[in-house]
């Protein structure tokens, strides 16, 4: 093994680039931003660049001018670069790029799923016979870590099925005309306004996309060579939005799935638009997010979502790669957990929610207002007022704002001692929008 493959504990450790668009701007600044960070988990100073572009002399923010080069050998054949970051995309002449770095036994971090999706057996090998190391998280579902979770978590899992919304251009798409009842030309024209499709569109829209996607994931989770050419695919530009209706009708919604199976030892892996009952996991991903079902006998259903593309969330798939590349050495932080930042811990108290309460109060008049004020008193803001029953059965259900804990917990005692109100009140906490809500 290499020096270039292994370095040493505490030594600084090269990364050069290929393409600086919006991914590979992401991962510079991300390497440049989190450099501490890694540095602990890995034990390695990371040093960025060189970083290949057509154009040297293009504005690219954040990124310093002198790190570019338009000299393919700076990152390939430079022994000093330790890692090759491959977000340039395309085939060629990328696979000749890739093959060259890692003959030379630089490991290779990629998000091109074009690329693996035709020629990653031949690079996987390549990279083997060089003892370096070929990863390629960002390729398939960006910033969900669903290779990792089937090459390391669920190894031994015996994967079953891998059901998938790998495109997030298609999903926006077919949730706009579900919801909208626009046709598929509308809700593309949209797609393209707010950046979730390209100004080309047909990789995604023709099902390319989620076809090399679902190869690659294929690949990992039956342990199989699964090529494009051996998915077909369909995609969502024939679709029109009288079907969509009739399907939401019948209780369906309709979504581009990749459906990879294993049926009697044979792997088969097929993408198209499918009527997905509404009850399912995989109707309820909305928007332009992906998600990946992985079915196993032991584990039964794991579901993994997240966002399937965008430079930020690409970026931390190729970091990922990276650190994996590197190995985190023994007495670094992700060794040891509680090593970590030594941030405190937020006096309860202090703990910001939303609340719901309800009280049975005597119905006099004038008690809202009391509770009302109470809750004035302590900064809290009512959202919604239910008084259902009357008399003595009379109840007050109230959701509050978000508020902190300790100011509902004087609200309550001080709502609770009031005489017109008879029982302990029952306080519940809502989980707010931020806290996973849509
Ligand atoms: N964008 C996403 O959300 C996303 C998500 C997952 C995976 N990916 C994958 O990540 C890769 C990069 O995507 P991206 O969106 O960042 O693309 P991009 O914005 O078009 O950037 C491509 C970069 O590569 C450079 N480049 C392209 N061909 C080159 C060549 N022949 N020689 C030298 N430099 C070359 C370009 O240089 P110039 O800047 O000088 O033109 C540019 O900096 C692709 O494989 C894509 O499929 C992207």
């Amino acid at each position: 093994v290499s020096a270039v493959r292994a370095p040493e504990p505490g030594a600084p450790v090269r990364i050069g680039l290929l393409g600086c668009g919006t991914v590979g701007q992401a991962v510079v600044r991300t390497l440049i931003d989190g450099a501490r960070t890694i540095e602990r988990a890995s034990g390695h100073r990371l040093e960025v660049g060189p970083v290949l572009v057509r154009d040297a002399a293009r504005e690219r923010p954040g990124i310093d001018p002198a790190l570019l080069t338009t000299d393919p050998a700076r990152v390939l054949d430079d022994p000093a670069v330790a890692i090759v970051v491959e977000v340039m995309g395309g085939v060629e002449p990328t696979l000749g790029y890739l093959r060259r770095a890692l003959a030379r036994g630089a490991s290779v971090v990629t998000a091109n799923k074009q690329l693996l999706s035709r020629h990653g057996p031949e690079l996987l090998r390549a990279a083997e016979e060089a003892g370096a190391e070929l990863r390629f998280e960002a390729s398939a579902c960006a910033a969900i870590p669903v290779i990792k979770v089937l090459r390391e978590s669920l190894l031994a899992a015996e994967i079953r099925a891998l059901i998938g919304i790998v495109n997030g251009t298609t999903n926006y798409i077919l949730t706009e005309m579900a919801r909208e009842g626009t046709s598929y030309a509308e809700a593309l024209a949209r797609a393209q306004e707010l950046g979730y499709a390209e100004a080309d569109p047909t990789e995604d829209v023709g099902g390319a996309d989620a076809a090399a996607k679902m190869a690659i994931l294929a690949s990992i989770a039956f342990h199989s060579r699964v090529l494009i050419d051996d998915v077909p695919y369909e995609g969502i530009d024939h679709l029109q939005a009288e079907d969509l209706a009739h399907a939401e009708a019948l209780g369906f919604v309709v979504k581009l799935v990749g459906v990879a199976r294993l049926l009697n030892g044979s792997v088969s892996v097929r993408v198209y638009p499918a009527l997905v009952p509404r009850g399912h996991r995989l109707a309820a991903i909305g928007g332009p997010d992906n998600a990946v079902l992985l079915e196993s006998r032991a584990t039964r259903q794991i579901m993994l979502v997240g966002p399937g593309a965008g430079g930020d969330e690409t970026a931390s798939a190729v970091l990922a790669d990276i650190l994996s590349v590197l190995g985190t050495h023994q007495g670094s932080f992700l060794h040891n957990a509680l090593a970590d930042a030594g941030r405190p811990i937020a006096p309860p108290g202090s703990v910001p929610s939303a609340f719901y309460l309800r009280t049975s109060v005597a119905d006099r008049p004038g008690v809202l207002a009391r509770v009302a004020q109470i809750f004035a008193d302590e900064g809290l803001s009512i959202l919604s007022v239910v008084q259902s029953g009357y008399g003595d059965e009379a109840s007050l259900v109230l959701i509050l704002h978000e508020g902190i804990e300790d100011s509902m917990q004087r609200a309550v005692a001080r709502i609770r001692a009031l005489d017109d109100v008879r029982d302990d009140p029952v306080m519940l906490r809502v989980l707010g929008s931020g806290e996973g809500g849509e």
